[in-house]
């Protein structure tokens, strides 16, 4: 055959008089080119997503019926990652961490044709047109987040095809060399590489909506697209999949078919034999399961720097002689096959390019998947996806609004050292963006290096300086059934410890004793404290003993509770006023590690800080804040502080606020039913760390999670995927908002990185460093300056920081 050397362009223009730009060919036929979004994101591990769009897809083409030509694009292109400009210090730093990564990006556009009969002249019809915008809106209806073209970007799209060049906003269109194997263009070069070759149809036998990987025991069974290897070709700038269904006349066609029949029936011979196998089988489809016939094409066209395309054409022929099929080998007609992948101009496909078989497996054979997008909302986090990019979700108000979740509380889990402390400091970091106020509360200092950053108020309890707050010191307007119950648990734990029990009649007797003591100090006037309070309950105690004559343990009581009275071993604590800056300081962290093990000051303090935080919460009204707290939750997850904590979580919804659970001990959590009740069912997000430690016992955790078989499978992909090359350090976690979830990245930069980590000699090389400068952003930049003139590796470097240190 001979090459063509003309180009000419197959449109005769635009028609701009209806709903819908349409695009006019040379013909007559008339295109509207439609932009969606393939609705299964890659490695969401969500096979049923597949088999919906497939669905979907099959739809549309019985939507539009005989005398349609669909044409569906998928345009993988790689560019350079650009972040957004950020002015704060860290944010600039993740921005030069990601700027210049490679980055792939997935394009759909479909275009919807209707064919003028071949060899008739092209005969203007009104009606035809109006079914034809009919039908358009129909499959715009039932295609989410669609668009359809205007004339402008229309024209953007023929140029971007022409050019094969999806990134730069200037199109440059270098002259096409068309040889009989490629196509040049300037420097690069394009290739067709057409999936059926119609000399020898060598396709699986059975095709599906997606395939399974199988390589690695931990990844078996997880769904991928059926060309999900698009992705991986090395070298390409840009990957166009040019999927076309032609629906044919089907009474027509399915004639066509049986006289075929007849005719290979004919001769006995093997090969014929085959033929009217493989008739039969298709018609037989077609009788049973109602399906439509439709004739297909589909081909992969490369683009790619002359150098690279060869290796990425063979890689290409591989992974699809792995899935079972054969490329065409003789493509001569490279231009041919270019100019159908213009949209609309499936219709110079020639007869050989076609394939007939059903719309359910030419459907099979499309592109389903999609790449994360950042989320559209302007509260927004930023996590990588799976590839290494930043993406944003919003964990809070859109999910909100859409009803996908009721509460912004969340919970977190995973085994020591799988990175809580790390993502919770990144999330912090992203919280600060906005205008948030952030209480933490710490056991082992996760948190110092942040705090620092942001000049914060980092507490630290110890005997000599504990941490106080005078709960009694309340104005009559604050004093309500609330107070009232969390003066009434804060006694029972000082008194009993977290894990005593408050008789009925105790409770009573000790919220009688509060009532009397406010109804008495309210109206005489006096100090509000934790002395005058058991001043006051040592007298009155014994007269409603006296009176009621119940059972009452007055002297423990008594002997108790004096070592928080005025000279007691913790006198101060429920005595001295709270630090009055706390109410208006953005950033504190409480940090409790030293009462870790004592069983009434730990639950006692954590249930004061938590206090402080309800009442800032109440003062800063105008703003979002934030209640993490790390291990000490476990002090407070007791049938004493139940009703506390609900408490708690209720007001912090009321008050734009959230509270964020950390925490890796699954003891703790399995068979407790505080922590079901009132942590678990009031925290409608979840994030999982690795969670392959928790293996054995996973079917006890999904259950408490309420995780299901679909989301299970998607947690074990966590840090499982082999996509770790050119990449920072990272690890990754399940985010569940409602009740699906989504694997994200947490890499961040190196000076992100020297802030947030838990590691005891990377800590103390970054303080030497942040001490010394006037600021932490500069201690940081000397650190780093530093590591990277030493040449050494980061962990050397630390050593040899913390050596010179010592000496
Ligand atoms: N996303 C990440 N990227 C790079 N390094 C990480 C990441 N997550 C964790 N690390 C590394 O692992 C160390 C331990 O992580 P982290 O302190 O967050 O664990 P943890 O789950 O909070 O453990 P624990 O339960 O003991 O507190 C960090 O200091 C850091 O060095
Ligand atoms: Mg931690």
């Amino acid at each position: 055959m001979g090459v063509k050397t003309l180009f000419n362009i197959p449109y005769a223009g635009v028609d701009k008089d209806g709903e819908y730009d349409l695009l006019i060919g040379l013909n007559g036929e008339c295109s509207v080119v439609i932009e969606l979004v393939n609705p299964v994101i890659r490695y969401s591990a969500y096979p049923a997503g597949y088999e919906e769009f497939h669905h979907l897809l099959i739809n549309v083409v019985k939507i539009l019926g005989d005398g349609y030509l669909l044409q569906k694009q998928d345009i993988i292109s790689r560019s350079r990652y650009k972040g957004q400009p950020a002015s704060e210090y860290l944010q600039k730093q993740y921005n030069a961490h990601f700027d210049g990564r490679e980055c792939l990006k997935v394009t759909t556009y479909l275009t919807i044709t209707r064919r003028v009969k071949k060899g008739a002249f092209y005969v203007y019809d009104a009606r035809v047109l109006r079914d034809f915008r009919q039908a358009i809106g129909k499959v715009l209806d039932v295609l989410p987040s669609s668009k359809a073209l205007n004339e402008g970007w229309l024209n953007q799209l023929v140029l971007q095809l022409l050019s094969m060049d999806f990134g730069g906003a200037n199109i440059v269109l270098d002259n096409l060399a068309p040889s009989e194997t490629e196509i040049r263009m300037g420097e690069r070069s394009v290739r067709s590489i057409s999936l059926v070759n119609i000399d020898n149809i060598d396709l699986p036998p059975e095709v599906s909506t997606h395939i399974e990987l199988n390589d690695k025991e931990s990844m078996r069974g997880f769904p991928v697209d059926f060309l999900s290897f698009l992705f991986k070709v090395p070298g390409v700038d840009v990957i166009v999949y040019n999927q076309v269904i032609e629906i044919p006349n089907q009474v027509a066609t399915l004639r066509k078919l049986e006289q075929k029949r007849k005719r290979h029936a004919g001769i006995p011979d093997p090969a014929n034999q085959l033929c009217v196998e493989d008739i039969d089988l298709l018609l037989n489809d077609v009788a049973r399961e109602n399906q439509l016939l439709v004739n297909c094409h589909f081909n992969i066209l490369v683009a790619a720097q002359a150098n690279a395309i060869q290796k990425a054409v063979n890689f290409v022929e591989n992974s699809l002689f792995q899935l079972g099929i054969i490329p065409s080998k003789n493509a001569y007609n490279q231009l041919e096959l270019f100019r159908t992948v213009l949209p609309g101009n499936g219709v110079e496909l020639k007869e050989y390019d076609w394939f007939l078989t059903t719309c359910d497996a030419a459907v099979c054979f499309f592109f389903k998947e999609s790449l994360p997008k950042d989320e559209l909302s302007d509260f927004l986090i930023r996590f990588t996806d799976r590839q290494g990019i930043p993406v944003a979700i919003d964990p809070s108000d859109l999910p909100m609004r859409t009803g996908r979740i009721n509460s912004r509380n969340r919970f977190i889990l995973g085994p020591s050292g799988s990175g809580k402390s790390f993502l919770t400091c990144s999330l912090i970091e992203n919280y600060m963006l906005y205008n948030m106020d952030m209480v933490i509360v710490d056991t082992g200092h996760s948190y110092s290096g942040l705090c620092k950053y942001y000049q914060g108020k980092y507490i630290t309890y110890t005997d000599k300086k504990p941490i106080t707050m005078n709960p009694f010191q309340i104005t009559e307007a604050e004093y309500n059934i609330e107070k009232k119950d969390f003066l009434c648990t804060l006694i029972a734990v000082a008194w009993k410890g977290a894990e005593g029990t408050f008789s009925p009649v105790e409770r009573d007797v000790i919220a009688n004793v509060i009532s009397a003591y406010y109804g008495k100090f309210f109206a005489t006037g006096g100090k509000l404290n934790f002395n005058t309070f058991y001043e006051f309950a040592l007298e009155k105690i014994p007269e409603i003993k006296k009176e009621e004559k119940i059972p009452f343990d007055f002297d423990e009581f008594r002997y108790v509770l004096k070592k928080f009275y005025n000279g007691g071993e913790f006198a101060a604590i429920l005595n001295n006023e709270t630090d009055k800056s706390l109410f208006t300081e953005r950033f504190i962290v409480f940090e409790i590690d030293s009462i870790k093990e004592h069983k009434i000051l730990f639950p006692l303090v954590t249930l004061i800080i938590m206090d402080v935080f309800i009442q800032k919460m109440r003062y800063r009204s105008d703003r979002r804040k934030t209640l993490i707290i790390e291990e000490a939750w476990k002090a407070i997850a007791s049938p004493l502080m139940a009703g506390y904590i609900l408490y708690l979580y209720k007001t912090v919804r009321k008050f734009w606020g959230e509270a964020i659970v950390v925490t890796q001990e699954l003891g703790d959590i399995i068979g407790n039913a505080v922590v079901k009740d009132s942590i678990i069912n009031n925290s409608d997000t979840i994030f999982l760390l690795d969670q392959t430690k928790f293996k054995d016992n996973y079917d006890q955790i999904a259950s408490l999670l309420s995780i299901n078989e679909t989301e299970r499978r998607k947690i074990f992909t966590i840090n499982q995927l082999d996509n770790t090359e050119n990449r920072g350090r990272f690890k990754e976690v399940y985010i569940r908002r409602g009740a699906v979830g989504e694997v994200y990245g947490v890499e961040v930069s190196l000076h992100q990185y020297l802030t947030y980590t838990t590691e005891k000699p990377e800590k103390s090389a970054v303080e030497s460093y942040t001490n010394r400068f006037g600021s932490y952003p500069d201690g940081l930049d000397a650190f780093v300056r530093d590591f990277k003139d030493s040449g050494k590796s980061l962990s050397a470097f630390i050593s040899q920081v913390n050596q010179n240190q010592q000496s």
